[in-house]
């Protein structure tokens, strides 16, 4: 199954930029599904099966985004670094160094094998199935996505408001 997420990841990782990291303790806590742009929590169609339990794929919105941001800088990044670049402190420590998560071009693996990955891990890296909950872990995807188009944004992918308050 393909989840039949829309093509906003660049305005989204753009005001995901824009609105910086300063408030990610209250964000940590926040519940994607709470945000009156997201309610109902309607579901994309199609489902994944997550181990022997069919998982719905969360729909996407910024406060997926939100989550998936959070909880990439609290699990992923103290090896990948925040870039995704695989030069995380873990890593600079000695762990061995992770490939970079997107491609030059930003592109990466499909959502589903990036789902995959983080549930069970590959190679050296464990998998974290006990620790994030599979919508967060569908949130860490969407992030994942966004952060790496916007590592390739133009001044066309912007809005007229961004493109206002660029420099
Ligand atoms: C302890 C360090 C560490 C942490 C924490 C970690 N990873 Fe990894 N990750 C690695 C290493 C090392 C590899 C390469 C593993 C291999 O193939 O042997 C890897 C591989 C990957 C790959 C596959 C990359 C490829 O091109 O094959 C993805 C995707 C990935 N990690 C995502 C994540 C996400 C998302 C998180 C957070 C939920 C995470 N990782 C947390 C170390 C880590």
């Amino acid at each position: 199954m393909k989840p039949a997420w829309p093509a906003c990841f660049v305005s989204c990782a753009l005001l995901l930029l824009a609105t910086g990291c300063d408030d990610m303790s209250k964000q940590h806590k926040e519940n994607p599904y709470a945000s009156p742009a997201s309610a109902p929590a309607e579901q994309v169609p199609g489902t994944v099966e997550y181990h022997d339990m069919p998982h719905p794929v969360p729909r996407l919105t910024m406060a997926l985004l939100q989550r998936g941001r959070s909880e990439y800088h609290a699990f992923c990044a103290p090896c990948h670094a925040e870039s995704g670049n695989g030069h995380g402190m873990v890593v600079q420590r000695g762990f061995p160094a992770p490939p970079p998560l997107m491609a030059t071009d930003g592109r990466m693996g499909t959502p589903l094998h990036l789902h995959d990955v983080i549930t069970s891990g590959q190679g050296i890296m464990y998998g974290f199935a006990q620790r994030i909950g599979p919508d967060d872990r569908w949130a860490i995807v969407a992030y994942l996505y966004a952060l790496g188009r916007s590592q390739h944004a133009t001044r066309a992918d912007m809005t007229p408001e961004q493109l206002a308050r660029a420099p």
